[in-house]
C-alpha cells in the first residue's frame, strides 16, 4: 500500500537519516511527499521498497543525490527501469568492519585458536578481527598496529579489554548473496550503501576491503540455517568453531530466527550474536531494562547470554554488570 511506503520513507527521513545524512533526510522526505514516485516504488515487492535500497541504487547508477529533490526525482523517474532492476537485483547488505571492535573482547576470551564462521556475512569484512587495529577510549592502538584499519570504540562498564588478539586459523561465511571483495561492482555496491556524508565509514570500508583482498574469505551462497551445520563441520580440527552474526536476524521472519536459534542450541559451539532488541527473545528476556527504551542499541550475547550493549556500527561497547 502506498500509505505504508510513505510512512516508511517518512520514518527513515526523521528517525534514521536525521543527524547522520542531510541529503538522505531531504531525499527520503521528498519521496514521502511524492505520490508519483511512491506509486513506482510500490510496484516492487514489499522487501524491495526500502529507502536505503532506492538511494543506493540511484547512486550506483551515478544519479544525483547531493542536490535538491527535484533533480533527484527527475533523474530517478527518467531512469526508472534501470533503478528498478538494480533494486530487484541488489540488496541492502551494508558490511561494517567496525563491529569487530565490539566482538573482539569476547573472541579473545574463547579457547584459541578460532575457526570463525559468520552467518549473514555480506562481503565477510567482520571475519578479520585479527587484521585490524583498535583504539578503545582514545588510548594507544592495540592489535595489528600496521593495519590500514583502526577502529575507535568508547567503552563503559567492566569491559574485559583483551591483552592479545584472537588467533584466527580459518574464516568462512554464508550469505544469501555473498559479495566478493575481488569484484569491483560488488565493492562499488558496498560503497554506495554507505551514506553520502559518512566519509570516515567509506574510508574504513575501502581499507577493510584491501585487508580482505589479501586473503579473501570463503563465502558460500545460501540460507544461514540451512548451511550452518556443514560450515561448523568443515572447521579444522584443533580450532574452536565460533559462529557469529551482527545485524542479520532482523532480516528473517520470527519463525526462521527461532529455527536458527534451535539449530545453534543443538550445535552447542560458541555462538556470538550482536543484534537489535526484539530479534532474539531468549536474549531479551535475560536483559536488564534499558535506561532509555528509545536507544537503538544492539545486544552482544554469547549462547543467548547477554554480555553487553553495543552501538549498531561498533562505536561503543557497554559491558553489562553481572546481575
Ligand atoms: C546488514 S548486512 C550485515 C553484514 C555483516 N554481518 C555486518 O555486520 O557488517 C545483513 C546480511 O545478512 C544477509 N542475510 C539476510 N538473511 C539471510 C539468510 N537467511 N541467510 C544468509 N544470509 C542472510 C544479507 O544478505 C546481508 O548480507
Amino acid at each position: 500500500m502506498a500509505s505504508g511506503t510513505k510512512a516508511r520513507y517518512q520514518r527513515f527521513a526523521a528517525r534514521e537519516a536525521r543527524g547522520h545524512s542531510p541529503s538522505y533526510e531531504r531525499l527520503a522526505g521528498g519521496v514521502a511527499d511524492d505520490p508519483g514516485l511512491l506509486a513506482l516504488i510500490d510496484e516492487l515487492p514489499d522487501e524491495r521498497r526500502q529507502p536505503n535500497l532506492l538511494l543506493a541504487a540511484v547512486r550506483f547508477l551515478d544519479g544525483p543525490v547531493g542536490g535538491d529533490y527535484a533533480a533527484f526525482r527527475e533523474w530517478t523517474v527518467t531512469h526508472w527501469t534501470c533503478v528498478r532492476d538494480t533494486m530487484l537485483e541488489r540488496r541492502t547488505q551494508t558490511n561494517e568492519p567496525a563491529r569487530c571492535a565490539v566482538l573482539l573482547p569476547l573472541l579473545a576470551r574463547l579457547p584459541q585458536p578460532l575457526a570463525l564462521i559468520e552467518v549473514g556475512a555480506s562481503a565477510g569484512l567482520c571475519l578479520y578481527p585479527d587484521r585490524y587495529g583498535y583504539r578503545y577510549d582514545g588510548g594507544p592502538v592495540f592489535g595489528d598496529t600496521a593495519s590500514p584499519v583502526v577502529l575507535d570504540c568508547a567503552t563503559t562498564g567492566p569491559v574485559p579489554l583483551p591483552q592479545r588478539l584472537p588467533e584466527v586459523v580459518w574464516r568462512a561465511g554464508v550469505d544469501l548473496n555473498p559479495l566478493e571483495v575481488t569484484d569491483p561492482q560488488d565493492v562499488r555496491w558496498l560503497e554506495c550503501l554507505v551514506w553520502p556524508e559518512q566519509h570516515e565509514r567509506l574510508a574504513r570500508l575501502r581499507n577493510a576491503v584491501r585487508v580482505a583482498r589479501a586473503e579473501p574469505p570463503t563465502l558460500v551462497r545460501g540460507d544461514l540455517d540451512a548451511t550452518i551445520r556443514d560450515l561448523v563441520a568443515a572447521a579444522p580440527a584443533g580450532a574452536t568453531p565460533v559462529v557469529l552474526h551482527s545485524a542479520v536476524l532482523a532480516y528473517l521472519p520470527p519463525e526462521k530466527r527461532e529455527s536458527f536459534a534451535t539449530t545453534m542450541r543443538d550445535l552447542a559451539c560458541p555462538w556470538i550474536s550482536n543484534e537489535a532488541p526484539g530479534v532474539l527473545p531468549a536474549v531479551d528476556h535475560r536483559l536488564p531494562p534499558l535506561p532509555d527504551p528509545d536507544t537503538l542499541l544492539f545486544t552482544l550475547a554469547l549462547n543467548e547470554r547477554p554480555l553487553a550493549r553495543t552501538s549498531p556500527h561498533g562505536q561503543s561497547l557497554e559491558w553489562l554488570p553481572t546481575w
